[in-house]
């Protein structure tokens, strides 16, 4: 009899740890945006080809529109092990002490995505992810958003038009520079709170790729948009060293097929996401929109490039030069 009872408690403990043997890894990828944009569309294909690729090894669960953690609370998150990957904003890495990554950030430093391919795939791309290391963190891809236009209640087509307007920006200190640059009024304020802030008056306008500012419906609240594509705003999917590091080989492998994937699937859609959202935007009727003729656009550039020199000290000469010199910038021929 107590025999049997042994059997019988040795078999269910059996069963019992097959069963938790077969329970996916669960990685939870936190984020603030809608997800009807690049970053939600890319991280849901993320999540569909870790778990295809682990054979169900892996389950990602994706936690959009700041539904998780905001801006500054994901960083923390990802630091204590509380979240495992993240795809925070290039603007977002200076609070974490990485100022470099704020290059990203100098106005008008990069034409056209090709450009910025250039820095992000090179030299400069694996720099910025080796400093990360340092920090604990691990750099796995860069996903691609796109140009920022600026949105106000009024319309910003020449320096002047920013004077004394109140504009929300991400936590760094070059989006800080390039508002003060033509007068501005730089407010940092986590993703989160910029409809209602805009909506309240709190600020007067702000700056993002037009899927950010259509699903976020910030052009109900704005009544001028600026297709200056005056900026660039893009992401660095990360992840904590420790729990990337300490994953099974063949997982991890597994899962840096599904990053090769979605990196591409990102940079793919992220012109046709933002292009598809302007035309949303006209189409609302709510915002007028803007495009500035090339002379006020160089009229602008002119206004914001002096930023470059500024954050010289911020940033480091050397990597801003590492940047000109992939994409043939030069600030001295404007
Ligand atoms: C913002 O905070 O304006 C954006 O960077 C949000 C995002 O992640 O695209």
């Amino acid at each position: 009899m107590k025999m049997r009872h042994l059997v019988a408690g040795l078999l269910s403990a059996g069963l019992a740890f097959a069963a938790f043997a077969q329970q996916p890894l669960v990685i939870k990828f936190s984020h603030v945006v809608a997800q009807d944009t690049p970053k939600g569309k890319a991280s849901e294909f993320f999540a569909k080809r870790a778990g295809e690729l682990t054979a169900g090894k892996v389950k990602v669960e994706v936690y959009a529109n700041s539904t998780l953690y905001k801006d500054k609370e994901e960083m923390e998150a990802l630091q204590l092990g509380a979240v495992q990957m993240l795809a925070p904003s290039l603007a977002k890495f200076g609070p974490l002490g990485a100022r470099e990554f704020e290059v990203f950030d100098l106005p008008f430093i990069f034409d056209n995505s090709d450009e910025l391919h250039k820095v992000t795939t090179g030299a400069v791309g694996a720099q910025l992810f080796a400093k990360l290391e340092t920090k604990g963190i691990k750099g796995l891809a860069y996903w691609d958003n796109g140009f920022k236009s600026f949105s106000a209640n009024k319309p910003l087509r020449t320096a002047e038009d920013f004077k004394g307007q109140k504009m929300r920006i991400q936590s760094s200190k070059v989006l800080e520079s390039q508002m003060r640059a033509v007068g501005a009024i730089p407010q940092v304020m986590a993703f989160s709170e910029v409809y209602q802030a805009l909506q309240t008056g709190v600020v007067d306008g702000t700056e993002n790729p037009h899927s950010n500012l259509y699903t976020q419906k910030m052009h109900e609240v704005q009544k001028h948009m600026t297709v200056s594509d005056h900026g660039y705003l893009g992401y660095a999917v990360i992840t904590n060293k420790k729990f990337w590091d300490g994953l099974p080989a063949d997982v991890r492998g597994q899962l840096e097929t599904a990053m090769k994937e979605s990196t591409v699937y990102a940079n793919k859609i992220a012109k046709e996401e933002n292009d598809g959202a302007l035309e949303k935007v006209k189409a609302s009727g709510k915002t007028q929109v803007y495009v500035p003729t090339p002379a006020e656009r160089l009229a602008l550039k002119k206004a914001m490039v002096p930023v470059h020199k500024e954050m010289e000290s911020r940033i480091g000469k050397d990597v801003i030069e590492s940047v000109y010199k992939a994409t043939g910038f030069d600030p001295g021929k404007l």
